[in-house]
């Protein structure tokens, strides 16, 4: 619906508002969502702790420079507190950099599959979100090299990326920073970078150059989807520009305690991403099994593919009489396969056997 007189920015009614994976399912009693990526054991305790303690002075506001969060994550990932700046999830730092670096005639970049919020975010700026194809559903950086333009400002790659969850190497990733235009710059997004084991999101590639920024969330392997927070980290100058578009106030105290202590606990990390692998691997062969095979994910779910769009649409419509939450992709392009969370091993057995039923015949 439009207004006669009071009118959105010029591109502002052309975007196609952000599609949340789905929460209730129509059948089974008990609802298991497995359409958003979040983490089935939850937030570290001690994280859950401080959240509650951060209760007892809901009204103060909070700290705004963030400094005893980005001090933690310093010393756990090994990074500069003064080049980490804290968003109310890696959303708001997406937007911050598409504010900040692209604005009507620029270009953003990013790959066939990539994450919606990038093309949201930069047509939001005003600028015009582009496309690179992908090959195999993995990042193709000749692609993107290919589809660069003097008005490419902005290039978002997540390794490993969602929907598809693969990863590309980091002398791919590496190739890429060298061979973009002068004016863009390179944005890693490491939203899943947790989920691999001795991987950091490329913070080297970050320290080593000055045309690269790295985005991190709390919302996965963290557990802490739901307070919304997340953090990015690059050279001073963007992390300098980016702190001129934040508010004050950006993040809340329950938010920033909650994530402080998360970070710091890193057995229970270790924990998240030891489970989350091993059923990963379960899932993904009990599924190739029954003839839904999928690229090897380095995330937190898994992408089996179905024989046709079809298909895809009616093992969605069957998991859901079973109470299975999980994310239909046609909005990303990628109808015939479904996206499927790694949920604890009581959901991976439910989904392994739900999706057995349907390929024997069973239909909703
Ligand atoms: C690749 C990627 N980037 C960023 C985000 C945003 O996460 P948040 O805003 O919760 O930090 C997500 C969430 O699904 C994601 O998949």
């Amino acid at each position: 619906m439009s207004h006669k007189t009071i009118i959105p920015q010029p591109g502002i009614l052309n975007i196609s508002p952000y599609v949340a994976g789905k929460s209730v399912a129509k059948g089974g009693n008990r609802v298991t969502k497995l359409s958003s990526n979040e983490n089935p054991l939850g937030p570290s305790p001690m994280a859950r702790a401080a959240y509650i303690e951060a209760a007892g002075a809901l009204e103060t506001y909070p700290n705004s420079d963030h400094a005893s969060l980005r001090e933690a994550i310093a010393k756990v990932h090994g990074v500069a507190a003064e080049r980490v700046i804290c968003g109310a999830g890696s959303d708001e730092i997406i937007a911050f950099l598409c504010n900040t670096y692209a604005g009507t005639g620029d270009e953003v970049l990013y790959s066939q599959y990539g994450f919606s919020m990038y093309p949201i975010s930069a047509m939001a700026a005003g600028a015009t979100p582009v496309q690179a194809e992908e090959t195999n559903l993995h990042t193709d950086v000749d692609a993107l090299l290919a589809a660069c333009t003097e008005r490419t400002k902005l290039v978002f790659v997540a390794n490993p990326n969602n929907p598809t969850g693969t990863m590309i190497s980091e002398a791919e990733i590496a190739r890429l920073a060298s061979g973009l235009p002068p004016q863009a710059l390179l944005v890693l997004d490491g939203a899943y970078a947790e989920f691999v084991e001795g991987f950091n999101g490329h913070a080297a590639l970050v320290e080593s150059r000055d045309n690269v920024v790295m985005t991190r969330t709390f919302s996965k392997i963290y557990g802490l989807g739901g307070a919304r927070i997340g953090w990015g980290y690059g050279p001073a100058h963007v992390i300098e520009a980016l702190n001129r578009v934040r508010g004050p106030f950006n993040v809340s105290a329950a938010a920033l305690a909650a994530a402080e202590a998360a970070v710091l606990d890193g057995d229970y990390t270790e924990k998240c991403r030891v489970e989350n692998a091993k059923w990963r691997g379960w899932l993904r062969n009990e599924l190739s099994a029954i003839d839904l095979a999928s690229n090897k994910s380095f995330a937190n779910f898994i992408v089996p593919k179905f024989a046709n769009k079809q298909a895809a649409a009616e093992a969605d419509a069957y998991l859901q009489t079973k109470g299975l939450v999980v994310r239909a992709l046609g909005g990303y392009g990628l109808p015939e396969y479904l996206r499927i969370t790694i949920g604890d091993e009581i959901a991976c057995r439910a989904v392994a056997s739900a999706l057995t039923d349907f390929m024997k015949g069973a239909r909703a």
